[in-house]
């Protein structure tokens, strides 16, 4: 793994304190460099990987930028690329993309990944698992230790049938985490639906999980359970803006 520091252009002038977002679009203006014409892309959700669509859709307009196609990961991304002018295909059309570029949760030492806090994580799974190079962007605060570290959850997308059912089994699997599973709620107190119909059972543990990969096996071996958040050994490069400037990290 490979590491490799360097200061935003506009931090060396300023020495202004910069915002959550200012870091998040840092990071995302760094990822969209590696974007070129004629390009498949993955295009990702959140706040993020809203700012990565904005700049590709800004290099298209500008004419810097040609025949690229987006494969949104959400039907948010897909409104938002649509209102912008790029050109949208699917998986079905496309089964490989060059890139994506996506925001996370959390990013571990591995580069593994919590994804879903915004709900999306089936489609991001699906179209980052196609992509030959899936690009990370995230601002130095989701960096942690292990995966769930933060306090944040492990979402686990699962049918609305007898969601309770599957909550529990998802619970007793990392008992000895302290694992607490909670449906998630919308503004207006009602189950979060995804893009694909489904609920989200978010998961907090108290400590680490254990082997990432025996506890991805253990939750899609429970039936009720479509897909979980963590994204094992899929992110290829890690663009992390932080206050001192910009570190990637290459698988
Ligand atoms: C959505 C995601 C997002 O990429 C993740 O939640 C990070 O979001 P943000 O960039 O808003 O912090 O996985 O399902």
């Amino acid at each position: 793994m490979e590491a490799l520091s360097m200061s935003p252009p506009h931090m060396s002038s300023s020495p202004a304190i910069l915002s959550q977002d200012d870091l998040k679009k840092i990071a995302a203006y760094k990822a969209v460099e590696f974007v070129e014409s004629g390009m498949v892309l993955g295009l990702g959700t959140g706040s993020t990987a809203k700012h990565a669509v904005d700049r590709i859709g800004e290099l298209l307009r500008q004419g810097k930028l040609n025949n690229i196609v987006g494969i949104p990961t959400s039907i948010e991304t897909r409104e938002r690329a649509i209102s912008l002018g790029i050109p949208l295909s699917d998986l079905d059309n496309h089964p490989t993309l060059d890139l994506a570029i996506d925001g996370a949760d959390e990013v571990d030492p591995y580069l593994n990944l919590i994804k879903g806090r915004g709900g999306s994580l089936l489609r991001e799974k699906m179209v980052e698992g196609a992509c030959k190079k899936f690009v990370v962007i995230v601002d130095e605060s989701k960096l942690v230790k292990y995966l769930g570290g933060s306090g944040l959850a492990l979402p686990v997308e699962v049918v609305p049938f007898c969601w309770k059912f599957t909550a529990n089994k998802l619970q007793k699997l990392f008992e000895s985490s302290g694992c607490v599973a909670k449906l998630r709620n919308d503004r207006k107190g009602q189950p979060f639906v995804t893009d694909n119909g489904n609920y989200i059972v978010d998961l907090y543990v108290k400590k680490d999980i254990g082997d990432l990969q025996v506890a991805s096996d253990a939750i899609l071996r429970i039936t009720g359970v479509i897909e979980h958040g963590m994204f094992l050994d899929m992110a290829t490069t890690v663009i992390i803006a932080g206050e001192l400037g910009i570190t990637i990290k290459n698988k």
